[in-house]
Formats: structure tokens, sequence, C-alpha cells
């Protein structure tokens, strides 16, 4: 963060100094809500959480170096009281980059792929300038403001990730970090539960384009209709990216290798240029020319956003991990999460690195469907006896209308079975896996998938968590979301 003082927090956030705190003592050091996270002259956010408090921790904070604590009441020790601590952490978070105007805002929103078009950007920004992004997702009302917080005057882009688990969630984060660029991936069913219905979902990531100012950019995926028409709720200039040919950025000529990368050519207005993208997955295309669209919005030439994509890494954990092991069975964890469009997208991936072989899909619930659960799960599993994937593995009770799915379609060679949980499925793949087999796990976060892939990968690789990039990555008991 910025040098600032706690006087001068406390004006921004609408707090009082309590507790010792001294108006001039300045924070230089890092903003954390995680008390295990030493912030030595830094700031420790209380945060109230479903399991934990925060404030509870607030003095651990101090002993371990903090200048102050941001809280919502008085905690013993020197604290910026501000009513609600997340409501102020925003209004801290504002405040600091209403101070940095060198810094430009980069926001992503969408049903899928947010994290891995931020991770994209993230590779592809440094070559306009230095550039701040989060690790994982962090695109809460927690998580936004801390990665805000990280900027400082040498900042000139930050990425962001903006999730909504309803209505005014994004207006928020952009009253937070007011954009200059926004882009929406696409409109699916992910959180349906919460929105209710597929044109709620489509309203509240509509929030973003309209943060926009006159002289922004919206980068809008063409592919996607309910996407597309946001262009009419937006002053910005509008960017459209896709396969359709009335694209302003496409990919042509896309083909995948024998590990599901693609390479394509990447055709804009301002030219065109050869990519070869190091992810998995047929659908990293969409977020790589989301990527050019936003990065060539701000001016970069098409060569170097096709250079800066051709290198970029996979950069967060359990999306579509692609590893080989010394018998040549290939395991694509895609565990970290699951809704309907990444699951047809990582099962179509699936098939491209499977061709010739036999395929595994390990599949467990896509959780938070709502009324459209049991609908979906059936039409993934026809997707799979239709792909005609080898083996289907639905993992627990959640995952039988997949099943039922796969069954239905009397035509399939599908074989599939049903094993109560990941340690089950682990036990029936090792028992019967062969030599080049290429196997698929993936659910929605909770149904703890990961642990067949790192189970399949032992010993040659050990698949760790990232701490960083969790359901509660802010450490605050806040489910991340999208
Ligand atoms: N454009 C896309 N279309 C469909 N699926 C995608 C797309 N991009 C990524 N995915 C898949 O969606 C899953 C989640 O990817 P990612 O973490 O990038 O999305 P996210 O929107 O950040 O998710 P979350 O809401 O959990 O933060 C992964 O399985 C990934 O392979
Ligand atoms: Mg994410």
């Amino acid at each position: 963060m910025i040098p600032i003082t706690l006087g001068d927090i406390a004006a921004l956030v609408s707090g009082r100094l309590a507790d010792g705190a001294e108006p001039d003592r300045l924070v230089t050091g890092p903003v954390e809500v995680d008390s295990r996270v030493p912030a030595p002259d830094g700031l420790f956010v209380a945060v109230r959480g479903e399991r934990v408090d925060g404030h509870d921790f607030a003095a651990g904070a101090i002993a371990g170096g903090a200048a102050a604590v941001l809280a919502s009441r008085p905690v013993g020790v020197p604290a910026i009281v501000a009513g609600d601590s997340v409501a102020a952490l925003g209004r801290l978070a504002a405040g600091v980059l209403a101070r940095l105007p060198a810094a430009t805002v980069l926001a992503v929103t969408g049903s899928s792929g947010k994290t891995s078009t931020k991770d994209l950007l993230a590779a592809v920004l440094p070559e306009l300038g230095p550039t701040i992004a989060p690790p994982g997702s962090y695109n809460t009302e927690i998580g936004l403001p801390l990665t805000v917080l990280r900027a400082g005057p040498q900042t000139r882009y930050l990425a962001l990730e903006m999730g909504a688990r309803g209505a005014g969630h994004i207006a928020y984060l952009c009253e937070i970090a007011p954009p200059r660029v926004g882009i929406v991936l696409n409109v699916g069913l992910a959180h349906a539960e919460m929105f209710g219905s597929r044109e709620g979902i489509a309203k509240a990531k509509s929030e973003l384009v309209q943060a926009l100012p006159a002289s922004g950019v919206a980068v809008l995926n063409a592919d996607d209709d309910r996407v597309l028409a946001m262009r009419e709720l937006t002053q910005a200039r509008v960017v459209s990216y896709g396969t359709d040919a009335t694209a302003d950025v496409r990919a042509e000529s896309v083909e995948l290798d024998r590990l599901g990368r693609a390479r394509f050519v990447l055709r804009t207005r301002a030219g065109s240029a050869p990519v070869a993208l190091r992810l998995a997955g047929a659908h990293h295309v969409s977020n790589a020319l989301a990527t050019a669209a936003a990065t060539g919005g701000l001016g970069l030439a098409v060569d170097r956003i096709a250079a800066a994509l051709s290198v970029a890494e996979p950069a967060s954990r359990w999306r579509m991990e692609v590893s080989e092991r010394p018998d040549r069975v290939i395991v694509i964890n895609d565990a970290y999460n699951a809704n309907p469009d990444s699951m047809r997208a990582a099962l179509r991936a699936l098939v491209a690195i499977g061709r010739g072989r036999r395929t595994w899909a390990v599949l467990g619930e896509m959780r938070e469907l709502g009324a459209a659960a049991d609908d979906e799960h059936q039409a993934i599993g026809r997707l799979v006896a239709r792909l005609n994937i080898s083996v289907l593995v639905a993992v627990g009770e959640g995952a039988q209308p997949i099943r039922l799915g796969a069954g239905r379609d009397r035509s399939a060679a599908t074989e599939s079975v049903y094993v109560a949980d990941a340690p089950g499925a682990l036990d029936l793949i090792r028992a019967r896996v062969q030599p080049g087999d290429v196997v698929l796990v993936k659910a929605s976060r909770a149904v703890g998938l990961e642990q067949v892939a790192a189970g399949l990968l032992e010993p040659a690789t050990a698949v760790g968590a990232d701490p960083t990039d969790r359901p509660d990555a802010a450490g605050t008991g806040k489910a991340e979301v999208r």
C-alpha cells in the first residue's frame, strides 16, 4: 500500500481512532485479513466471517507488527473503528486508488473463465507497464479491495476479477475500483440459484459495462448473445471478440496439439499474428481473445500481444492442469469448480486430448444450479455418451443424474460407474487405468476431486493446495464467487 497515516485512513473510511491509535502513525506495510500472515507496519482488517471472527485475532496481529487494526468495534489494541469493516475496507481501497491516477483498472466478469482471463491479462499487461493482479480468484468485496491496496505510485494497470452472487455486487466492486476496461466473458448458469434466471445473471454482469466511462473500452464476447447485447448498455467504445466473422478480434485456423493446447491466428483490425497457447482446452482461445481485445484496446501491438499470450503459463491451480505420467496416462485436473459451461468445455478438451485413447470422465456434482440442477446434470451425462467417452465415473449422490443422462443414450458405448466419494473414485481408477488412458476429473470445489488427480499422479507430481486460491481465499470464511 502507499504510505498513509492512521489519521488519513480514518478520514477515508469515516472511522475513529481508538485504543491509542496515533493519527500520525504511518502504515507502510501490507493490508491483510488473515492474522496468520504477518503485516509488519501494515493494517490488519478484522472481518467477521461465518466460522471465525477476525476481531478475536486483533491483538495477535498487532503483536505480529501490524500498525493498527481496521475494525467494526473496539478491540483493545490500536484500531480504526469504522462500522462494518468490510465496507470500510472498500472505502479505503477506493480512496487509495483515487490517489493513484496513473493506474488503469481492467475488470473481468463472466460465469466461467474470469481467473483464467485475469491470469492472461497479468501475463500481457506488463508489456504496457507495471501491473498488479491478484493470486487465484480474489473477486469478492474483500479480495478485490485487498488487491487494489497492493497498488503503488508505479502501478499502471490493475487486472481485477469481479464476481457476483446477486444484483448490485458488481456495481459495488466498480465503485471501489472504477474500471476503464470492462470484459464480459459469458453468461452461463453458474450460481443460477442465487439469481433466479439467466436473464438475472446477464443483468448482474451488465453492471460492469454500465460502470464504464465514455472514454473506456467494453470488451464483449460476440459468441454469446446475452453478452453482445450489452453493447446497448454502455457509453464506452465496444470491442467484440469471438469466432463470429463480424467480431473485431478473432481466432482463425484453431488447432489443438496432443495436450489440448490451441494454436491459432489472432486477427484484429490492426493486424494478425500467430499464437500458441500453453493452456489446455479450446475454451482458452476465447479467454485469449478477450485478453487481446482488452490490451489491443489499450494500444498494445498485435505481435506483442501474441508473443506474450504464447509464453503465458497456467497460473492458477486445478484449472485444466494437464500432467502426463511415465506410463503415458494423462491426468486433466479441472477440479477447481464446475458449472454446465465449464463441464462442456472440459469434456471437449478430454476428447481432443484423448483422440485414439481410452478416456475417463470422473465427474461430480455441479452445485448451486437451483431448479435447473437435475436437467443440467442429465444433459452433461448425455454429452458424455454422445462424445463416446469410454468410462464415466459419477462421484457422489449429486452426480447420479449425470449417470442417468448417459444411460439414456442406448447407442453409446460409454460404460457408467457410480462411486460414493473421491477415495472410491481413486481406488476404482487405480485398479483399472491402463497405460495411455486420459483421465479428466471435474466437479464443484466442495466435492474435492483434486484428491483423485493428486492420487493418480503420486509420487511423480505432488499436487498440493495453493493456500492463496481456496474458496475462502481471503481467509475470511467468505466464499469466493463468480
Ligand atoms: N471461456 C470459458 N468457457 C467455459 N469454461 C471455461 C472458460 N474459461 C475457463 N473455463 C473453465 O471454467 C473453470 C473455471 O475457470 P476459472 O477459474 O478461470 O473461472 P472463474 O470464472 O474465475 O471461476 P470462479 O467463479 O470460481 O472464480 C475451469 O474449469 C476452466 O477450465
Ligand atoms: Mg475465479
